[in-house]
């Protein structure tokens, strides 16, 4: 292939990196570049086409973050021998077979990188409280504490969460309809082996949560997009597309992602579809407790009469994600199937960090964490606005919201939030791009900011610049 062919036009507004690694993702889907074939050296790629380094290197970064090209040690860089299984007649796209950096917004296990979305402040978490209560029950652990622990989760903390979620969601249940679970996939999980069944219907939010959307095309159930718009998911429009469903995932407080509220009318509208057509609504209260303007409305559950909601929260954001609790809320005519499927199933674990949340929650350390954190975030998204209206304000344009752990900024149209994430991503920040979380396209694109680890206004405006040199890279 003649290198010149690669080579970028000074004068486009695209920045040259992007032209860069576009002509190199253009030149392998057509062909020209097949699995296997060596591409120059950064150094040799520099000099031809008298680019900087740092340019080619970023270009190059993404294509591998990608899965385009592959290094090879000593051997230099190949264009990926796996795409050779996608080429040929009909074959799609490679980008649309790849898994793309920017659409890999997962739990990224051990790391904390700027912007990340889906953690909570780790640096104001009560430790040393923490550490108290954790080894008051490692030296209190009995001898039937140390046998098999109750599948459904352990009862202290069952009875907790549903003393927390009367007082605070406006959810009147007992504990045993209270199951604690592995996160909320495990919760999606144990929904799915009791009553769904792979190939069943369901409404999902678009956008919407994206693991929780994978999770459920992994449990093989079929998934009918729903639009969002100002007062949430449009539940006529979802009655239209899918009436027959069997269940529809919702976040009724804050819309993952896009933060709204669904409205009063389209929460009993829903709630009526639900009764009538013995339909599921699961219903993931994930952030309820992070709002910083007026009272959040009580969760849909509390609105549930018959019984058709199966109520999730999880204590991934108000503690920690490590701990990898959760819990669901059951109607008590399901009690004996959920009970009957934990037969089978593993529960949620340890026995010794469900008592140590028991304990946080029945000692008045969860909701003075609560409040203390509602102050903290509402500082914490004050420092990220500011910095994105201070560098990017010409660019983005952050939405309004009025609660939660992560911002939503728009671009301007048919610029493509998903290589704009993923050259994010190779430079090490961890925003995601809102058409990832797409069902269906649409050339509205915005980058999703998880800001709870910027403890301070200049941790914000360091990530900012550097977000900075990859969306606006001439303006200094
Ligand atoms: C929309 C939404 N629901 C639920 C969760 C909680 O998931 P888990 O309990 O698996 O951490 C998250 C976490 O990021 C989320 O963003």
């Amino acid at each position: 292939m003649d290198l010149q062919e690669l080579k970028p036009e000074r004068d486009q507004d695209v920045p040259i990196y992007l032209q860069l690694y576009r002509r190199y993702r253009d030149a392998i889907a057509a062909g020209r570049l097949k699995p296997g074939d060596r591409v120059p050296s950064v150094r040799s790629l520099a000099s031809e086409l008298n680019l900087a380094r740092g340019t080619v290197e970023l270009a190059y970064q993404m294509l591998a973050s990608e899965g385009y090209v592959v290094a090879r040690g000593a051997a230099g860089t190949v264009v990926s021998p796996r795409l050779a299984s996608l080429s040929g007649p009909g074959a799609a796209r490679p980008a649309e077979n790849l898994p793309v950096a920017s659409s890999r917004p997962d739990t990224l296990p051990g790391q904390i990188h700027p912007f990340q979305l889906g953690l909570p402040a780790l640096d104001v978490f009560p430790r040393k409280t923490w550490a108290r209560l954790a080894g008051h029950n490692v030296r209190r652990l009995d001898a039937a504490a140390m046998t098999y622990p109750h599948p459904a989760g352990h009862e202290p903390l069952r009875r907790a969460i549903a003393g927390y979620l009367g007082i605070s969601r406006g959810i009147a249940c007992s504990h045993e309809q209270v199951f604690v679970t592995g996160g909320y996939r495990g919760a999606l999980d144990l929904i799915c082996r009791t009553v769904l069944q792979a190939g069943d219907l369901g409404w999902y939010e678009d956008p919407g949560y994206i693991l929780a959307r994978r999770y459920l095309e992994f449990a093989g159930m079929r998934l009918a997009p729903v639009p969002v718009d100002g007062e949430g998911v449009d539940v006529a429009r979802g009655i239209e597309l899918a009436g027959d469903a069997r269940f529809a995932v919702v976040t009724p407080t804050h819309q993952s992602p896009m933060g709204m509220a669904l409205s009063l009318p389209r929460r009993l509208a829903m709630l009526d579809w639900a009764n009538r057509r013995r339909a599921w609504i699961i219903e993931d209260d994930y952030d309820s407790e992070f709002r910083y303007h007026g009272r959040p409305l009580p969760a849909l559950k509390s609105l549930d009469a018959e019984g058709r909601v199966l109520y999730t929260g999880t204590f991934s954001k108000v503690l920690f994600p490590g701990l990898r609790l959760a819990y669901l809320v059951v109607p008590v005519s399901q009690v004996g199937a959920f009970e009957a499927a934990l037969q089978h199933i593993p529960g949620p674990g340890a026995v010794l960090p469900q008592a140590t949340v028991a304990d946080f929650i029945e000692q008045g350390h969860f909701s003075r964490h609560l409040r203390k954190m509602r102050s903290v975030y509402a500082t914490r998204r004050g420092y990220l606005v500011d910095a994105l209206a201070r560098m990017l304000g010409d660019r983005l344009h952050v939405q309004p919201q009025a609660g939660g752990i992560h911002v939503l900024a728009h671009l301007p149209p048919r610029q493509d939030d998903t290589v704009l994430a993923a050259a994010a991503a190779a430079a090490g920040l961890a925003v995601n791009a809102l058409s990832d979380w797409r069902l269906c396209g649409s050339d509205a694109g915005g980058l999703l900011m998880g800001f709870a680890n910027f403890a301070t206004p200049a941790e914000a405006g360091e990530a900012v610049a550097r977000l900075r040199a990859i969306i606006a890279p001439n303006v200094q």
